[in-house]
């Protein structure tokens, strides 16, 4: 697609949203019965259902049916759920991230169809991240195994099936752990110059700091341009819920830092602090992700100090619209190429990301006015 500049895709949202339609209707018939995650030769994997990326499928299409009313996407996107809820009866390897996985599937199916069932499901999965808070450092356990005393930014995205979990049910108990999480993304996680860290670490048993880590991000003092994003749009959201005016000061300054460190081409590589980045690869989901977060961030501004941050998100959408959608390649299964998932390790780099696919599209329907705010 040739969109001339970030003005013109306004414009020309109708051609772009339906070029979407034609694209993820195509990917119903090539991911049937797949759990989508990664590309690898234009072709999505098959990853396990209790894998952090479920969601993002479905959730795409629950918006797809949001807008358009088209029982194609609707019967596509109905089981996912329950599928879901598998992982908590047999043994699973689920984490923090079933906020990610159940609102995109059990909170926004009850949203949309007040299904109760579908309802109960998303509390189950509050129930379960609420279950990995530790007082001891005021943190919510990440991953599985022996990293006991590990929490990750990617977090900031979760909070929100707590927050929705006490809206939901009255009861405050979600939104206090929520709270206490989030303050320790303040005090731990966003440095001084408004760029975050992947993971800390803390003593399990005292709650005391132990060390970062560079997690997927270069090094422990790295800027990794996912976790940028997660944060400015996980910010986003707790001021969303709080009202609190420090998770608003902090996105902004999250966010003004990541405008900065934006290359000229507006589309992110995978971590702003390597030492040569015109050589590295791009993350595309990380401009997917902060694009949509960006768009969050305006909504809770003045217009005029609101403008900045959704010219940038415009401009990155934009990028991604002209050389990174695969628009015309019928066998080519994601939307958006130049995903990087965890570069350090050399896994998924330079593919299509389900994740990345997901914001893009979520990113496009908020334009087109959109506005069930999930996260
Ligand atoms: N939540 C893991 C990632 O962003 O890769």
């Amino acid at each position: 697609m040739n969109i001339q500049s970030e003005h013109n895709l306004t414009e020309q949202l109708p051609q772009i949203w339906e070029s979407l339609q034609t694209k993820v209707q195509r990917m119903i018939v090539q991911l049937k019965g797949k759990t989508p995650h990664a590309t690898k030769n234009g072709v999505y994997d098959n990853i396990r259902n209790d894998w952090w990326t479920s969601g993002f499928w479905p959730g795409m299409l629950w918006i797809c049916y949001d807008i358009s009313g088209k029982p194609v996407y609707r019967d596509e996107a109905a089981e996912w759920d329950i599928r879901l809820e598998q992982c908590f009866i047999g043994e699973s390897r689920l984490h923090h991230d079933v906020g990610f996985q159940f609102l995109l599937t059990a909170v926004l199916k009850y949203k949309i169809t007040g299904d109760e069932d579908a309802r109960r499901r998303g509390l189950q999965a509050a129930n379960f991240l609420a279950g990995r808070f530790n007082i001891a450092g005021n943190f919510i356990r990440a991953q599985n195994d022996d990293k006991i005393g590990r929490a990750i930014i990617d977090s900031a995205m979760n909070l929100s099936i707590l927050f929705w979990a006490s809206q939901e049910t009255g009861d405050p108990r979600f939104s206090h752990i929520a709270r206490a999480h989030a303050e320790t993304i303040l005090t731990r996680f966003i440095r001084e110059d408004g760029s975050v860290r992947h993971i800390v670490r803390f003593d399990p048993f005292t709650g005391e700091f132990a060390e970062a880590l560079g997690g997927q991000g270069y090094g422990p003092d790295s800027s990794w341009t996912r976790g940028q994003a997660w944060a400015i749009y996980g910010l986003a959201n707790i001021y969303r819920f709080t009202g609190e005016r420090i998770y608003l000061d902090a996105c902004r300054k999250v966010a003004d830092y990541f405008i900065t460190a934006l290359s000229e081409d507006s589309v992110t590589v995978w971590d702003f602090r390597v030492p040569e980045p015109e050589m590295e690869p791009k993350d595309t989901s990380a401009s997917s992700i902060a694009a949509s977060g960006l768009l969050e961030l305006a909504m809770h501004l003045p217009e005029a100090e609101g403008r900045v941050y959704k010219s940038a998100a415009l401009k990155m959408l934009t990028a991604l619209t002209n050389d990174y959608a695969v628009w015309d390649d019928p066998e080519y299964e994601g939307i958006l190429r130049g995903g990087t998932g965890h570069k350090p390790e050399m896994k998924d780099v330079d593919v299509s990301l389900i994740y990345g696919d997901y914001f893009y599209v979520e990113a496009i329907a908020k334009l087109k006015g959109w506005n069930r705010q999930i996260f």
